[in-house]
């Protein structure tokens, strides 16, 4: 079934590239056309670099390189592999499990000796059309960011050299960084390799994306409203702005204040008292994967989310001006959240 979707994503992917007259007409009658999003999160893709996913807008190229294949594969062996960490017990999938859309389901994930990461795993769906990394933005790029876990005390708590020679001295690592990049493994392919993979990590062709492309039937009759709730008075798109759902911008929503005080956020990154409190605004898609929500991990569900909203977020700390409180009937709430869920 998924590699059904899969398959049609792909073909309409393809068809987009190369007649984008056709792209734009609906799709054959003959198409699986299902109301209900994936059930369980599709495959990342090198393929997804180059043809996105249905609804997904074509994916900018890093800088400096052009990543090919065998640089996904390479990448995709390490996510899942604990050598990159010193004591080889931790890999990036451990806190960014596949079968939750890449986040983790505690609020805070455990990295090596048992410590706690100091903010919530996110989702890492779609990050290759993102630039800033980091709930805080504080990392300038995917390449940049991903050798940061491997340094950090927290989280792998080894050191970018120590894995570059783990690495070095591997009998499976040794030949496929040689093959992959032409020369023994380093810092720079090792960002590139980890990077690619991420890339790949993409997520569309939701029933939102058929809707759109003139299925009719895609979205249920509630769905519907919570995407007319979602575009109107929730104002949610202003920062969560489809298709990617999100504006990779960043706001203060009140999330982690306490005793009157906005949690750092951007402030961090940047020094500039104006950023404390705003945290980067994260893609809606794939969350009924990914629970729980929020930098800290503090919302359970999505209800408790569209509740957060409808109080205005945090109270007594000063927030965003498009956080206003929201008056939402029960069905109404209902309907955001099923919208949220299809995804
Ligand atoms: C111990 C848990 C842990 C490990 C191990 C880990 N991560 Fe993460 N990851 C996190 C946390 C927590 C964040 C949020 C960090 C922040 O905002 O400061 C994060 C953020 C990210 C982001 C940025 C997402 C965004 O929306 O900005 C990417 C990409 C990512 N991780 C990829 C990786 C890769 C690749 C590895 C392996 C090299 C890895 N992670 C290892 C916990 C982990
Ligand atoms: C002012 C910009 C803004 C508006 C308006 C907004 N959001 Fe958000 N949203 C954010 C930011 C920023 C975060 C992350 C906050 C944090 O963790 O500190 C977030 C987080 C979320 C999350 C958690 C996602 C995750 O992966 O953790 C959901 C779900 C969500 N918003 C849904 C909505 C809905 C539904 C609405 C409309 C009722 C809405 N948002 C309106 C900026 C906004």
């Amino acid at each position: 079934m998924i590699a059904a979707l899969l398959a049609a994503a792909t073909a309409t992917a393809q068809a987009q590239t190369t007649t984008p007259a056709q792209a734009q007409a609906p799709e054959p009658a003959a198409a699986p056309t299902p109301s209900t999003p994936h059930a369980t999160p599709p495959a990342p893709s090198f393929a997804f670099l180059t043809t996105p996913p249905l609804g997904l807008p074509p994916m900018p190229k890093p800088s400096g390189y052009t990543p090919t294949a065998a640089m996904f594969a390479l990448g995709e062996r390490l996510f899942f592999d604990p050598l990159l960490s010193r004591d080889r017990t931790v890999s990036c999938a451990s806190c960014h499990p596949a079968a939750t859309g890449f986040a983790h389901p505690d609020p805070l994930p455990k990295g090596i000796d048992g410590q706690l990461a100091l903010r919530h795993a996110p989702a890492l769906w779609n990050r290759g059309y993102g630039a800033l990394q980091r709930w805080d933005g504080a990392s300038p790029s995917l390449e940049a960011f991903v050798l940061e876990p491997i340094a950090d005390a927290r989280e792998m708590g080894f050191g970018v050299d120590a894995a570059i020679a783990r690495l070095r001295a591997d009998a499976h690592y040794g030949p496929a960084f040689a093959a992959a990049f032409d020369q023994p493994a380093d810092a720079q392919g090792l960002q590139r390799a980890l990077a690619t993979y991420v890339r790949g990590i993409a997520l569309g062709d939701a029933p939102y994306d058929r809707f759109l492309r003139g299925d009719a039937d895609a979205l249920t009759p509630q769905q519907r409203h919570g995407q007319w709730l979602f575009e109107s008075k929730g104002g949610c798109w202003q920062c969560h702005t489809p298709p990617l759902f999100t504006d990779e911008g960043f706001h203060a929503t009140g999330v982690g204040a306490r005793d009157g005080e906005l949690a750092a956020g951007r402030m961090t990154a940047t020094g500039d008292a104006a950023d404390r409190g705003r945290f980067k605004t994260p893609t809606l898609r794939g969350l009924r994967l990914t629970a729980p929500y929020m930098h800290d991990g503090s919302q359970r569900t999505l209800a408790d989310v569209v509740d957060f909203y409808a109080r205005g977020g945090a109270a007594d700390v000063p927030l965003d001006p498009k956080m206003r409180g929201l008056d939402l009937s029960p069905a109404e709430r209902a309907a955001l959240v099923a919208f949220l869920a299809s995804l």
